[in-house]
């Protein structure tokens, strides 16, 4: 008797990693229905049309996301919702999008923003979509993964990401990517704490794949010491999705970040996100955001 399908909705699930998790699932016997979010919605059909899967098993729905845009992620998720109706459970959120560039550019961010944009897509958007999918995610004990990175250690002193992550701050992707990716980890560990007990959260680092979109059209490049520890990306996609079935937590609840070679990171090396009063002030309540952002009225 076939079971019954898992709900997976997620980001960057249109190319690199992301992509490849999806993939690796549609070959599993366990039948999934999977909502993704995906700027370029035509190629993402396509890239997944040409995927050898059992479609009586699975399907993939993809929705317009374009995470620079918060009144679009407010649609996005409107229409998630809508797609799920009241009975169907959301069983994880894969927040996987991200993009690596610098701040060089002038200000304001994107829609007049004080924020650069690899902030607001790599954090504020998908941080309000969890705010924007929550009742749904608590009714649903869903398993909530955020993808991180080892980058975030390359931050040693927090209190730089006010100025770092600020539209026009001139810093450059190797500063801002890392910076981005802990307000990213900090919001994960806040959402850790208010959904305790309702929802799974958890951090995992897919490890150092080369092979993806990330860098694309930025000035940055890894030095060769970093390159020998590389992954291909089908390991990096293999390396998330241990996120979704990883159930060994340590008695820690602040362990939440897996490593890509399947360890939880000790406090030790995730000491720079594990202040609390850090964590509350990278993780801007849902109207605080409408009204910065200025998504009133979407
Ligand atoms: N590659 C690595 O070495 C590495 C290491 C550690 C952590 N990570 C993390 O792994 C995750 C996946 O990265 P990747 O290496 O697979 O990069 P990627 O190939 O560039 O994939 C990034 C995904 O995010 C989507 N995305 C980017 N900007 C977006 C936007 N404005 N709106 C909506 N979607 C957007 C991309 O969509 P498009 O297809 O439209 O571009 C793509 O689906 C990221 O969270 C990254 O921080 C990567």
């Amino acid at each position: 008797m076939a079971s019954i399908a898992k709900t997976v909705v997620a980001t960057g699930a249109s190319s690199g990693i992301g992509f490849e998790a999806i993939k690796q699932l549609l070959t599993q016997q366990q039948p999934y229905r999977f909502i993704l979010g995906a700027r370029d919605v035509a190629s993402t059909q396509a890239a997944y049309s040409k995927v050898d899967f059992d479609k009586s098993q699975h399907s993939v729905a993809v929705l317009p996301l374009e995470l620079s845009d918060l009144k679009g992620v407010k649609t996005f998720a409107g229409q998630v919702l809508e797609k799920l109706g009241q009975a169907e459970k959301v069983d994880y959120l894969m927040l996987n999008a991200a993009r690596n560039h610098g701040a060089e550019e002038p200000g304001p961010g994107p829609n007049g923003s004080k924020w650069c944009e690899s902030y607001i897509v790599n954090h504020l958007s998908q941080h309000y979509l969890v705010h924007l999918l929550r009742d749904k995610l608590v009714a649903s004990n869903s398993r909530i993964v955020f993808v991180s990175s080892g980058a975030i250690r390359m931050v040693k002193d927090p209190g730089t990401l006010e100025t770092t992550l600020k539209a026009g701050s001139g810093a450059t992707g190797h500063v801002v990517y890392p910076a981005s990716k802990l307000a990213a980890l900090l919001g994960t560990h806040w959402w850790r704490r208010q959904l305790a007990g309702l929802c799974t959260v958890v951090a995992v680092s897919p490890g150092l794949i080369p092979g993806t979109g990330l860098s694309r059209g930025a000035n940055f490049t890894l030095p060769p010491e970093l390159l020998k520890d590389a992954k291909s990306v089908p390991e990096g996609g293999a390396n998330v999705l241990r996120a979704f079935t990883r159930d060994d937590f340590p008695d820690d609840p602040d362990r939440i970040f897996l490593t890509s070679w399947g360890e939880w990171w000790g406090r030790e090396e995730i000491s720079v996100s594990l202040d609390k009063e850090l964590q509350d002030k990278w993780s801007p309540g849902r109207e605080d955001i409408e009204r910065e952002e200025g998504v009133m009225g979407a």
